[in-house]
């Protein structure tokens, strides 16, 4: 079945920001501090489907104060990026992925699904028409934010009726204010983000705001990053703040990345779903597995687990140095970014930038 093209009313910005403030702040972007000139809106509503769908300029949004999402967080969200290639053209990484991954969180929180065309139309508009925001230099990027929330109003807790979908763009460098240097992570025993049977897959508000306090924990323990585990046992590794993990196997002169099998408690990144095929293609051995902190540490003891990083869109691949919990603490190998790491980073971002051929076709092209 096709899905019916939703066409976009176009409403171009009367105030764009001037030239020259735009240049200066893709010179450093930090993440998510800038916004571009425009933002997409879809209305949805209860019995008339999809409606309403705008380009149109970034501005504040006016709600309800009894705004169902205010009150019982109704709301998803994506994260995607759009990298300036070498002929000075943009292209986004697997937004398709992110479409689908949008249609599961939408699944998990009763909200209706959005069409994948037009998730990934709504994307190529808004980076088509804000280009000149889309970073140039390094590794910097555009960083794309599709949302959806629940904009009834009232405070009867079920599903509501009408829902806005939204995109919005933020030039982007590194997430990290340190750049790929290894971060410190804390083994959380106390806090859980997710249990089974939760919305620990779906990538949703609430798993942000649930991890706040242990983020804060983890601060005051002199770490960057929680270490989340399984709810159950609280042994088994599981994600690191906002981005997966994997662990570097080395056994026998083979090496295998590891990474915590999709257990239904973590979010399915997509980063993580591309290294496993870009580690293939290197010639590494790949393995999704439940991974207990005490194999971690006998692992780093005994020198098999040689290296461990986390990945995601926002941050890319960033190497972990230091491991601490309430029980024990360890140096992840040398304490610095091992070759795995790199390379796997540097074959990432290679695809990414257009650096190097796409043999998987993921780069859509704008
Ligand atoms: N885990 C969490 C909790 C995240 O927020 C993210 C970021 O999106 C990831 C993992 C990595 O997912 P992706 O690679 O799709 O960005
Ligand atoms: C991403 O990597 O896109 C994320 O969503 C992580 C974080 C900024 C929430």
């Amino acid at each position: 079945m096709t899905t019916p093209r939703i066409d976009f009313d176009l409403k171009p910005s009367a105030q764009p920001v001037a030239a020259t403030e735009r240049e200066a702040m893709l010179a450093d972007p930090g993440f998510g501090r800038h916004f571009t000139d425009h933002m997409v809106t879809v209305k949805w509503t209860e019995g008339r489907g999809w409606h309403d769908a705008q380009l149109q300029p970034y501005a504040p949004l006016q709600i309800d104060p009894a705004n169902m999402t205010l009150h019982y967080s109704q709301t998803i969200f994506e994260g995607l990026k759009a990298y300036r290639q070498p002929d000075g053209s943009v292209a986004t990484f697997r937004p398709d992925a992110n479409a689908r991954r949008f249609q599961r969180s939408a699944r998990r929180l009763a909200m209706p699904e959005l069409p994948v065309e037009t998730f990934i139309e709504a994307c190529d508009l808004l980076v088509k028409t804000d280009r000149d925001w889309v970073p140039g230099k390094d590794e910097h990027s555009l960083y794309l934010r599709p949302f959806m929330f629940a904009t009834e109003v009232g405070l009867g807790v079920r599903p509501a009726n009408e829902y806005l979908f939204m995109v919005i763009a933020s030039p982007a460098s590194g997430y990290f204010p340190r750049g790929v240097k290894p971060v410190s992570v804390w083994l959380s025993q106390e806090y859980v983000r997710a249990a089974p049977g939760g919305m620990g897959e779906a990538k949703t508000g609430g798993n942000y705001a649930a991890s706040l306090v242990a983020q804060a924990e983890a601060a005051d323990q002199g770490c960057d990053q929680v270490v989340w585990l399984d709810a159950l046992e609280r042994r088994y590794i599981e994600e690191m703040g906002g981005m997966n993990l994997y662990l570097v196997r080395n056994s026998g002169g083979t090496t295998t990345i590891v990474t915590p099998k999709l257990t239904g408690t973590l979010l399915p990144g997509i980063t993580r779903d591309s290294l496993l095929t870009i580690a293939e293609d290197l010639g590494y051995g790949t393995e999704e597995a439940r991974i207990s902190t005490d194999e971690w540490q006998a692992g780093n003891a005994d020198g098999s687990i040689t290296e461990v990083f986390a990945c995601g869109t926002a941050a890319v691949i960033t190497p972990v140095g230091h491991v601490k919990s309430a029980r024990a603490e360890w140096t992840v190998g040398d304490g610095r970014p091992g070759p795995v790491t790199t390379r796997l980073r540097e074959a990432l971002l290679s695809v990414q930038t257009g650096q190097s051929p796409d043999p998987h076709a993921w780069m859509h092209r704008l």
